[in-house]
């Protein structure tokens, strides 16, 4: 990664603002479900206690529309860090403003100070320059760990870097690129990618992208249906996009022109409904009227999970079922297992696909599961991401 990092600043004594993506998932009762993404930042925030900065964290949480929502205030996060780091973190109401300027200049070194959610104001995701500056008047330092917002061209990931440079990466941002670059960038071959979830018009970008550098391309979840039906095979009422179906059919061939082997599933888990108690039966070949294919099926599975035991690099996208439900996760699972059993790079994106690689108890086998969400969609897909272009490169 040829951007400076947080190792190139001299933090001690200094109001460090450090950008986090705390956009955790919280419980019906508003508590933390998944603390993934604030452990992730631990490596950063400790560096930062450790070297005697004055840290000031901020994030954003959910879509809260520009207006402070008490449901997606941070203040669990703070309590939640605390208990992480061992020491106390401080909250701030608010993001911006005298008060919050008072205790960022109140800190001590080491001390921590959380602000309140980002989004509270709509000048945040307009990028605005008079609250950019406002956010980067609070501190010295500017470093950006979170590469879960880093496609997003925001106050805090973008405006902030024109009023306090340099601009620095902290160390999740840091592993995130070098990680995910490694995944377009010479990848070891053979290269396999696994795609799956819902559309394929979410996946479009990712997919043609995927075509310049994978070798094997194994296709689940829904939208192996719209591929399915694209070939002409029976897809009985599963889910299609029919308005997609030109561009699958130009995917697979495509693919074919260029000796890209694609595989779709050749059986399935069928059922008449997908609900918890819904019943799954395995059919070969097509999917009969009346049904709707919820996973890929046993030989399916086999056959993908021999593809990855052959591949050097593996980056999967998108649960391959409907994993949710037990009687449809095991495509998913299997997928997750051989994953893990391979001795290739393997690089894991999206908040579906890292719960599935937890669910399967495999998480630590794999050379990377990314925290980001669109953010690791887009990277992978070629684009470059605001917050990452924002930072300073080093000479
Ligand atoms: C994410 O969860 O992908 C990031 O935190 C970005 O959130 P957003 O999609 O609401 O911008």
């Amino acid at each position: 990664m040829n951007k400076l990092t947080i190792r190139d600043a001299e933090p001690a004594g200094r109001r460090l603002f450090l950008r986090v993506d705390f956009n955790v998932p919280l419980d019906s009762k508003g508590a933390i479900s998944d603390d993934t993404r604030i452990q992730a930042s631990l490596p950063t925030i400790r560096y930062g206690i450790e070297h005697g900065a004055k840290l000031i964290l901020a994030s954003h949480l959910g879509r809260p529309k520009g207006q402070p929502v008490g449901s997606m205030t941070l203040r669990p996060a703070a309590e939640r860090l605390a208990e992480l780091v061992r020491s106390p973190v401080a909250f701030a109401n608010d993001c911006v403003g005298p008060e919050v300027e008072a205790q960022a200049r109140g800190l001590a070194a080491g001390g921590v100070l959380l602000l309140e959610n980002l989004r509270f104001h709509p000048e945040e995701e307009k990028n605005e320059e008079g609250f950019s500056r406002r956010l980067a008047a609070l501190a010295d330092l500017y470093v950006n760990d979170a590469f879960g917002s880093a496609h997003r061209a925001h106050a805090s990931t973008v405006g902030i870097t024109k009023y306090l440079a340099p601009a620095l990466a902290g160390f999740l941002m840091e592993r995130e690129i070098n990680y995910l670059s490694k995944a377009v960038e010479n990848p070891a071959r053979p290269y396999t990618a696994i795609v799956g979830g819902a559309k394929v018009s979410d996946k479009m970008e990712l997919l043609q992208n995927l075509m310049k550098f994978a070798d094997n391309v194994l296709i689940g979840g829904a939208m192996a249906y719209t591929f399915l039906k694209a070939r002409g095979v029976e897809v009985g009422k599963s889910r299609v996009e029919d308005d997609k179906l030109e561009l699958a059919r130009n995917i697979l061939s495509f693919g074919e022109r260029r000796s890209i082997r694609i595989r779709l599933p050749e059986d399935h888990v069928v059922t008449e409904k997908l609900e918890a108690s819904a019943h799954g039966e395995i059919s070969a070949g097509g999917i009969p009227a009346g049904r709707l294919g919820a996973d890929i099926g046993p030989a399916t599975r086999a056959q993908y999970a021999a593809v990855i035991a052959d591949s050097k690099t593996i980056v999967w996208n998108g649960p391959l079922g409907v994993f949710e439900i037990p009687q449809f996760a095991e495509g998913t699972l299997a997928v997750a297992r051989a994953v893990a059993a391979s001795s290739a790079v393997s690089i894991v994106g999206g908040g579906d696909s890292a719960a599935a690689v937890h669910l399967a108890g495999v998480g630590e086998k794999i050379t990377h599961v990314s925290t980001g969400g669109g953010a690791t969609l887009e990277f992978l897909s070629g684009r470059k991401l605001p917050g990452v272009e924002a930072l300073t490169d080093r000479e």
